[in-house]
């Protein structure tokens, strides 16, 4: 009797299927488990006679690991099966992830790194709060200089000798008081001026300033850098003109337009139809300034320039109103998302 129940489950056994964990553990409930099959029949096989005993022991202990195979074998079939991803779509289109973009100023101002970065320039930074010293003395700012002035400086209150630097000239002459010639710099950085915030003014705004010293340098040099930026920036027919203008920090000193890059230069409402739009100020470093940076003026020479990286990106980007670069909107930001 037990023999031939034995011999049934035996077959059962190898038919076994689960379909999922739950499954198994069903299974293994049945057949397994205190109450289960097994030991139901661990029950019988106490009645079976002495003589009969070693051989259905056996038979017991066949259909139990037979069992106990089977099962693993079937936990091993559900583990293979969740490893296995051959029911992806791996060409379906995946979910849009919104990604955040570069700001335009510094996708401008990287732009600028970039261009100077391959005639030799390498990047110096200095505190956007500095004394009177390094942005004003230092550049041979006379005592009475407008610039000095409340109207356009900001003080930092009962520290007359400290403001937030109005441009950063101030690393240049830091870098000039640190450093030996030859000195081949750009000092990117934040600048702030008194001005009542409107679309044209903004009390801060970015500026990128050069400076090369050595010892045989002339306004060819300066005009011909400047001529190669121009050009990598807004194309290769750009041109550029230098007209004369004042700096206390250089002599001579120019500022330079280039030909509008909106009309060609032809004449329209940005370039108000004179065809040319200034972009930086420029000059060969006065002596006075490499003098009072611990530079002898009989040996080396210089020159300098700087530009507003809004002003260039307003040229690039066409932005009419300067408020939108501070102002976070992401319905604004999101249009530089290819310039990325
Ligand atoms: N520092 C000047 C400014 O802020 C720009 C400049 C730099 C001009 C170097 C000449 C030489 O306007």
């Amino acid at each position: 009797m037990l023999t031939d129940k034995i011999q049934s489950l035996l077959g059962e056994v190898a038919d076994l299927q689960a379909a999922d964990a739950k499954a198994l553990e069903e299974l293994r409930i049945k057949y397994l488990s205190k109450k289960g099959v097994i030991n139901g029949l661990m029950g019988e096989f106490r009645d079976v006679a002495p003589e009969s005993k070693r051989e259905i022991g056996m038979k017991l202990n066949e259909l139990k690991t037979a069992l106990q195979d089977k099962l693993n074998e079937l936990r091993e079939g559900l583990a293979t099966k969740e490893d296995d991803h051959s029911d992806l779509d791996l060409t379906r289109t995946p979910y849009p992830i919104a990604m955040g973009t570069r700001h335009p100023l510094s996708i401008v101002k990287n732009e600028i790194i970039d261009i100077f970065s391959r005639l030799g320039f390498s990047i110096a930074d200095g505190p956007e709060v500095e004394d009177d010293w390094h942005v004003f003395s230092s550049l041979n700012f006379p005592e009475d200089h407008p610039a000095r002035d409340m109207q356009d400086t900001f003080f930092v209150e009962q520290h007359p000798d400290i403001v937030l630097r109005t441009h950063t000239s101030s690393v240049q002459s830091r870098v000039m008081e640190n450093s030996k010639p030859p000195i081949r710099v750009l000092c990117p950085g934040r600048v702030y001026r008194n001005e009542a915030i409107s679309a044209r003014a903004h009390c801060f705004f970015h500026q990128v300033e050069g400076l090369y010293i050595d010892k045989d340098v002339s306004f060819t040099d300066l005009k011909q850098v400047l001529l190669t930026f121009a050009r990598e920036m807004f194309g290769p027919d750009t041109k550029i003109r230098l007209r004369p203008s004042y700096f206390p920090f250089t002599e001579p000193s120019a500022e330079m337009d280039i030909s509008c890059n909106i009309c060609g230069g032809k004449g329209c409402a940005f370039c108000k139809q004179t065809g040319w739009v200034e972009i930086l100020g420029c000059g060969m470093v006065d002596p006075n300034v490499l003098e009072a940076n611990g530079i002898d003026s009989k040996v080396y020479k210089g020159y300098a320039f700087g530009m507003g990286v809004e002003r260039i990106t307003n040229l690039k980007y066409q932005v009419k109103d300067l408020r939108l670069f501070s102002e976070n909107d992401v319905r604004f930001l999101d249009e530089f998302t290819a310039a990325n």
